[in-house]
C-alpha cells in the first residue's frame, strides 16, 4: 500500500481524527503543497491515446483493471482528485469500501435510488422523511411505475413484508433517526426485511440516510446496512457554506451508483470536494460539542413550562420507544432537538420570531444554532394528514445546536420563550 494510505503507525491504527489532514494525498503531486490544491479543471490530459483508451475502458467497466490499477483521471463528471481524496477520506468514519460525492443530498438520494430500482418493483421507505426524498418518492417515482410501502413507526418486519406482498422488493430506504421527529428505526430488522426478497439479480439494498447521526455518532454498515446516504450539505460540510451529499457502500454497489452518477452528472464540483476537505479535519471537534451543547439545552427544556413536548436522543430512558434501537445502533444522541411548544403554530411563531442568537433558517448540523418550523418549511409539501400522522405539527419547531457557548444559547431560548403568550 502506498504512503498516502498508511492508516497505522508500527502496528498502532490511526483513527479518521489523525487521518482527516492527509489520507489519500501527498504533497509531492502539487509542488509540496501540504493541502491539496483545487483542481478547478473539466478535463484532463492524456499522455497518449492508448493511455487514454485504457482510463476510458476501465472507467467505462469494459476491461477488468490490473490488481492496483484504477481509473486515470479523465474528466470532471467521471473523477476529478479533490472529490477522489476526499471520498477516500469519507470512507473511514463509516468503514466503507468505497464512497462517492455528489452535488447535493438529494442528488446523492435520487441517483442512488435510480440505481436500484426498475419499473414494477417495490422501495419500501420508513417515515417521516426529509421533505425533498419525501416528493422525489410520492411523485417522480411514480411516473416511472415504481411503487412504495410506508413502514411506519410499530410496524414489525412482518407487517411490512405483508404489504409488500409478492412484489419484488428493490430497496429499503430508512431515515433513522427521522427529520424532523427523532424517531428510531432499527437497521438490522430492515435488514432482515431485505433479506426475504435478496437473489442473485437483486440486491435489495438497505439504504440509511445517516444525516442527523453520521458520521460520528450512527455507522450503519456496521449493523447490517448496504449504503449510507449524506446531506453532506450538514454535519460533513458544517459551515452553511455548501451544498453537497455523499453515498458508501461497497465497490459492487458503488460501482452501479457511479454509473447512474457519471451520466446523470450528479458530481460535486472540485471547489465543494476542497470545502469539504477543510470541514472533515474539524467533524469530530464540532460534533462532539454541538452533542455537548444539545444535553445541555435539552436538559433545560424537558422541564420548561412552554415546551408540551421535546424529543432528544439524550433524553431516552430504558421505558422509551427507541431506547432499545438508539442502545443497539448509535453511539450518541447528537444535537438535533424537535420541541413541541405550548399551544400552535402562533405560539410557535411568536418563539422563532423572538430568537436572537440562533437563526431562523432551515438545514442543520452547522456551526451557527438553526432553528425553523417543519410543517410550514421543510416539511411543507408533505400531505397534512401524513405530517398529522407522524407528529409533524404547527407547534413543532427543529432545533439544531451550534457550537456557541451552552449558556448563550439556553439565554437565547429562554427570551424566545418568555415572549410566546399563550392565548
Ligand atoms: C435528512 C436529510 N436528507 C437529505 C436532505 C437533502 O439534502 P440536500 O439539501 O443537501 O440536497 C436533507 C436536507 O435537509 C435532510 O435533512
Amino acid at each position: 500500500m502506498s504512503d498516502q494510505y498508511r492508516t497505522e503507525i508500527a502496528g498502532h491504527e490511526l483513527s479518521p481524527e489523525s487521518l482527516m489532514m492527509g489520507y489519500g494525498y501527498r504533497p509531492e503531486w502539487s509542488e509540496g503543497a501540504l493541502k491539496s490544491p483545487i483542481f478547478q479543471t473539466s478535463t484532463f490530459t492524456f499522455t497518449s491515446a492508448a493511455e487514454g483508451k485504457r482510463f476510458f475502458a476501465i472507467s467505462y467497466g469494459l476491461v477488468e483493471p490490473e490488481e492496483g490499477e484504477s481509473a486515470g483521471l479523465i474528466y470532471s463528471r467521471l473523477n476529478n482528485p479533490d472529490l477522489e481524496i476526499l471520498e477516500h477520506r469519507l470512507t473511514l468514519w463509516d468503514g466503507a469500501d468505497q464512497s462517492l460525492v455528489f452535488a447535493s443530498g438529494m442528488a446523492a438520494i435520487t441517483s442512488t435510488l435510480l440505481t436500484f430500482l426498475d419499473p414494477g418493483t417495490v422501495l419500501v421507505h420508513t417515515a417521516p422523511l426529509y421533505g425533498g426524498t419525501d416528493h422525489f418518492i410520492n411523485h417522480v417515482l411514480p411516473r416511472f411505475q415504481i411503487e412504495t410501502v410506508e413502514w411506519h413507526h410499530g410496524m414489525t418486519v412482518d407487517d411490512v413484508a405483508a404489504e409488500v406482498g409478492d412484489r419484488t422488493l428493490a430497496a429499503v430506504l430508512m431515515e433513522t433517526p427521522a427529520n424532523p421527529t427523532n424517531e428510531l428505526f432499527s437497521i438490522s430488522a430492515a435488514k432482515e426485511l431485505a433479506d426475504r426478497y435478496r437473489s442473485e439479480d437483486n440486491p435489495a439494498p438497505v439504504m440509511v440516510d445517516n444525516t442527523f447521526l453520521g458520521p460520528m455518532f450512527q455507522h450503519p454498515l456496521k449493523h447490517g446496512a448496504d449504503i449510507v446516504l449524506y446531506s453532506a450539505t450538514k454535519y460533513i460540510g458544517g459551515h452553511s457554506d455548501l451544498i453537497a451529499g455523499a453515498a458508501l457502500g461497497s465497490h459492487e454497489l458503488m460501482t452501479r451508483v457511479t454509473e447512474t452518477r457519471t451520466i446523470l452528472g450528479t458530481m460535486a464540483t472540485p471547489l465543494t470536494g476542497w470545502l469539504m476537505m477543510r470541514s472533515l479535519e474539524t467533524l469530530s471537534l464540532r460534533m462532539t460539542r454541538q452533542m455537548e451543547n444539545a444535553k445541555k439545552v435539552a436538559a433545560f427544556l424537558v422541564d420548561h413550562p412552554k415546551v408540551a413536548k421535546v424529543s432528544y436522543l439524550g433524553l431516552l430512558e430504558p421505558d422509551d420507544e427507541g431506547y432499545d434501537i438508539y442502545m443497539e445502533q448509535c453511539d450518541g444522541p447528537g444535537a438535533m432537538i424537535s420541541i413541541w411548544v405550548d399551544g400552535g403554530e402562533t405560539e410557535a411563531f411568536r418563539f422563532l420570531d423572538s430568537l436572537q442568537l440562533a437563526h431562523l433558517a432551515v438545514s442543520l448540523g452547522s456551526t451557527e444554532t438553526l432553528v425553523q418550523h417543519p410543517a410550514s418549511m421543510t416539511h411543507a409539501a408533505i400531505p397534512k394528514e401524513l405530517r398529522d400522522k407522524v407528529g409533524i405539527v404547527d407547534n413543532l419547531v427543529r432545533l439544531s445546536v451550534g457550537i456557541e457557548d451552552a449558556s448563550d444559547i439556553k439565554q437565547d431560548l429562554i427570551n424566545g420563550f418568555n415572549e410566546v403568550k399563550l392565548l
